[in-house]
C-alpha cells in the first residue's frame, strides 16, 4: 500500500466515524510563549491542538482527524537506523472533551472507542490496513503516583488480543507529555512484528528485547489525555478527557510495504536513489536523504538558513547532509525551484568554507595515521569544518580521528564561551540596548574597512557608542578624502548586505594572539580571550577583534551605514562619526 493510500484510508476511516478532517498546521510553532512550550517546531500532532486539549472549544467540534507535519530533532543521533528520521507525518484522531457531553456536532469519546478503532483500522482488510493480528503486541500503563494502573485499557484490549501479548509498562514508556507543561496522560502503544516468521508469544522481557532489536516496531500510540502538568509536576485532572493518537506515516508505510526500514518506503525511494549515486555508506546516505527532505519541508514553511533558531537548524541539516556526501551535491532537479535554489545556495556557501578547510585538512593529515583531538578541533573552530566531515575526509584517506579528544576540547570551548558571556570581559558595553549593540558591530566593520582603505597603520585610539551614533578614533596622518570615505562606507554596507554571522570564540591568550585579531597593545588581557569575528569562520573572517561583546548575530540587521563626520581630534588622530539608517 503506498503512502498516499495510507493517508487516505486513515482519514476516510475517521471521517466515517464523525470526525472532521483538519489540515496540517505549519511546521513552525507560533511565537507566543506558553502555547507551545516554546519549541521551535511542531514535534507531535497534538502540539497545534494544545489550546483545545486544555478546554477551548474547537470550531469543528469534538472529533477531529489530521495528518500533521512534524520535525523532531531530539532523536537526531538515531537518524539513519531503520526507523528514525527528523521530518515525519503523524496521522492522528482526536476526541476533545467528555464522552457524555454531546454538543450537537458529535460527542467526544474515550478509551473504548479509541482502542477499538485503532484495532479495527490496523487489521480490517476492507477499510483499513489489513495487518495480521498475530503480529500485534500492545503496551499499557502500569500505574504510578500520578495515575492508576490502566486496567480499563487492558480489558478493552483483551477483547482483541490474547492477554499474554498485552504488557504493563511504566511511565517511561507509557506516559505521554510534551515538555514540562500542558496536557498529558497514560497511553497505550501498538507494535507490529516485522519479522518474516513471526515471533509468536513473547514474555514481557522478550518483548522488550524484540523492541530493542527492532523486531517489533511501534506504529501507533493512543494517549488518554486527562491530566495537566505544570513545571514538570502533574497538578491534577484537566476539565475534560481527551484522546490524542499518533501513528507515524513512515513506519506504517514500512510495515505495509514489507520493507525493513523507512528509507526503503515510497516516501524516501526517489531521493534515496539520487543520494545512492554519491558516496557514503547506507547510514550516511539515509542521513543525507532525511536531512534534505526535512530541509525541503522547512523551506516550504518559510524557514530560511540563518544563524539563529529555526534558520540555524535548517542550516545545520543542510550542512550535515552535505558533510555526509563529502561535499557532493545531490541532484534536486525534480524539487520546487525555490527549495532547490535555497538548498543549493546554502551548499555553495558551505562548499567555499569546506574547500579552504579541506586544504588545511590535507596539510594536517599528510603522513599521519590519526588526526588528534587538538587538530580536529582546530579544523572545526578555525576553519569551519564540521566534525562529521573531518571524519568522512579521514575515512577517505584510511586514517582515523580522535573524536573523543575532539569532544573534550569542544566541551571545554563551550564552557569557556558560556563563562565568557557571563563574566563580561573588559570592553563590554554598559548600555546594551539593541541600537547600541548594532553600533558596536558596525564599529568592528568600520575598523576593518579603514584598514582596507587606509592601510594597516590605522590603529584604534578610542571608541564611544550611544544609541544615536558611533564614534571611532584612529591613528592616521591626514584628512580622509571624500573618495576614501565613500570606499569605507561601501565596504561596510557590502558586509552588511552579505548578512555575515557575527560569532565569538574564546581561546587561551597565546592562541588568541596568533589569530591576528585586532587588540589594544596597552591593555592587560586575561588568560582566556574572547574574540568576535564577522564571517563564516575565523580563518576567512572579514573582521576579528578581541572584544567582550555583545554583538548582533548577523550583520544583515544593521541597516545602512553612513559616515556623517570625519575630523581631527589630536595630531595624527582622526575621528569618525557614523550612523546606521
Ligand atoms: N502525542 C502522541 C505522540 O506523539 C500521540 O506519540
Amino acid at each position: 500500500m503506498n503512502s498516499a493510500e495510507i493517508r487516505r484510508r486513515f482519514l476516510n476511516f475517521f471521517e466515517k466515524r464523525g470526525h472532521k478532517i483538519i489540515p496540517s498546521a505549519s511546521l513552525i510553532t507560533p511565537d507566543e510563549k506558553g502555547i507551545t512550550n516554546t519549541t521551535l517546531f511542531n514535534s507531535a500532532g497534538m502540539q497545534p491542538l494544545i489550546p483545545y486539549l486544555l478546554g477551548k472549544p474547537h470550531p469543528l467540534g469534538r472529533r477531529l482527524a489530521n495528518v500533521q507535519k512534524c520535525l523532531r530533532t531530539v532523536d537526531i543521533d538515531e537518524v539513519g537506523d531503520a526507523i528514525h528520521n527528523t521530518f515525519f507525518e503523524m496521522l492522528g484522531n482526536w476526541s476533545l472533551g467528555d464522552p457524555d457531553a454531546a454538543n450537537g456536532i458529535g460527542a467526544g469519546y474515550f478509551k473504548e472507542e479509541a482502542i477499538s478503532w485503532s484495532y479495527e483500522l490496523l487489521t480490517s482488510k476492507k477499510e483499513g490496513f489489513g495487518l495480521d493480528p498475530k503480529h500485534l503486541y500492545v503496551t499499557v500503563f502500569e500505574g504510578d503516583e500520578n495515575s492508576p494502573k490502566d486496567l480499563e485499557a487492558f480489558e478493552i484490549w483483551e477483547k482483541y488480543l490474547p492477554e499474554n501479548r498485552i504488557y504493563f509498562l511504566p511511565a517511561k514508556s507509557n506516559w505521554w507529555e510534551a515538555g514540562d507543561n500542558g496536557p498529558c496522560g497514560p497511553d497505550t502503544e501498538m507494535f507490529y512484528d516485522v519479522t518474516k516468521k513471526g515471533l509468536g508469544d513473547l514474555t514481557k522481557a522478550e518483548f522488550i528485547q524484540a523492541d530493542e532489536k527492532r523486531q517489533v516496531v511501534e506504529v501507533w500510540n493512543d494517549v488518554f489525555m486527562e491530566y495537566e502538568k505544570r513545571d514538570g509536576k502533574v497538578i491534577g485532572k484537566l476539565p475534560q478527557k481527551n484522546v490524542d493518537t499518533g501513528a507515524g506515516l513512515e513506519r506504517l508505510a514500512m510495515v505495509l510495504q514489507g520493507v525493513d526500514n523507512i528509507y526503503d518506503t515510497d516516501l524516501f525511494l526517489p531521493l534515496m536513489a539520487e543520494v545512492k549515486k554519491l558516496s557514503g555508506d547506507t547510514r550516511d546516505q539515509r542521513i543525507t536523504a532525511d536531512h534534505l527532505r526535512a530541509a525541503a519541508f522547512l523551506i516550504a514553511d518559510g524557514v530560511r538558513p540563518s544563524n539563529t533558531d529555526r534558520g540555524y537548524i535548517l542550516r545545520r541539516l543542510i550542512r550535515k547532509a552535505v558533510a555526509k556526501t563529502v561535499g557532493k551535491i545531490v541532484n534536486l532537479d525534480n524539487w520546487p525551484t525555490t527549495t532547490k535554489e535555497i538548498i543549493q545556495g546554502e551548499i555553495e556557501k558551505f562548499s567555499k568554507i569546506i574547500n579552504q578547510g579541506v586544504k588545511e585538512f590535507e596539510k594536517i593529515a599528510t603522513g599521519k595515521k590519526e588526526i588528534s583531538g587538538q587538530d580536529a578541533f582546530l579544523l572545526f573552530s578555525s576553519h569551519g569544518l564540521p566534525i562529521d566531515l573531518i571524519v568522512e575526509l579521514a575515512k577517505d584517506k584510511k586514517i582515523t580521528v580522535d573524536v573523543i579528544g575532539f569532544e573534550v576540547k569542544f566541551e571545554k570551548h563551550q564552557k569557556l564561551s558560556r563563562s565568557g558571556a557571563e563574566q563580561k570581559f573588559k570592553g563590554g558595553l554598559a548600555d546594551e540596548s539593541e541600537q547600541v549593540i548594532k553600533y558596536h558591530t558596525a564599529t568592528h566593520l568600520l575598523h576593518q574597512a579603514l584598514h582596507e582603505v587606509l592601510g594597516d597603520k590605522v590603529s584604534q585610539k578610542g571608541s564611544n557608542i550611544t544609541a544615536e551614533r558611533l564614534r571611532f578614533d584612529f591613528v592616521h596622518p591626514a584628512k580622509m578624502t571624500d573618495e576614501e570615505k565613500k570606499k569605507v562606507e561601501k565596504i561596510v554596507n557590502q558586509k552588511i548586505a552579505e548578512d555575515l554571522p557575527v560569532q565569538k570564540i574564546v581561546l587561551p591568550k597565546e592562541e588568541a594572539l596568533k589569530t591576528g585579531a585586532y587588540h589594544s597593545f596597552n591593555e592587560k588581557y586575561g588568560a582566556e580571550i574572547s574574540i568576535y569575528f564577522i564571517g563564516e569562520n575565523l580563518a576567512n573572517a572579514f573582521s576579528k577583534e578581541f572584544c567582550g561583546g555583545p554583538h548582533v548575530t548577523n550583520t544583515g540587521v544593521l541597516g545602512r551605514f553612513k559616515i556623517i563626520k570625519e575630523e581631527a581630534v589630536a595630531a595624527g588622530v582622526r575621528r569618525i562619526k557614523a550612523v546606521l539608517g
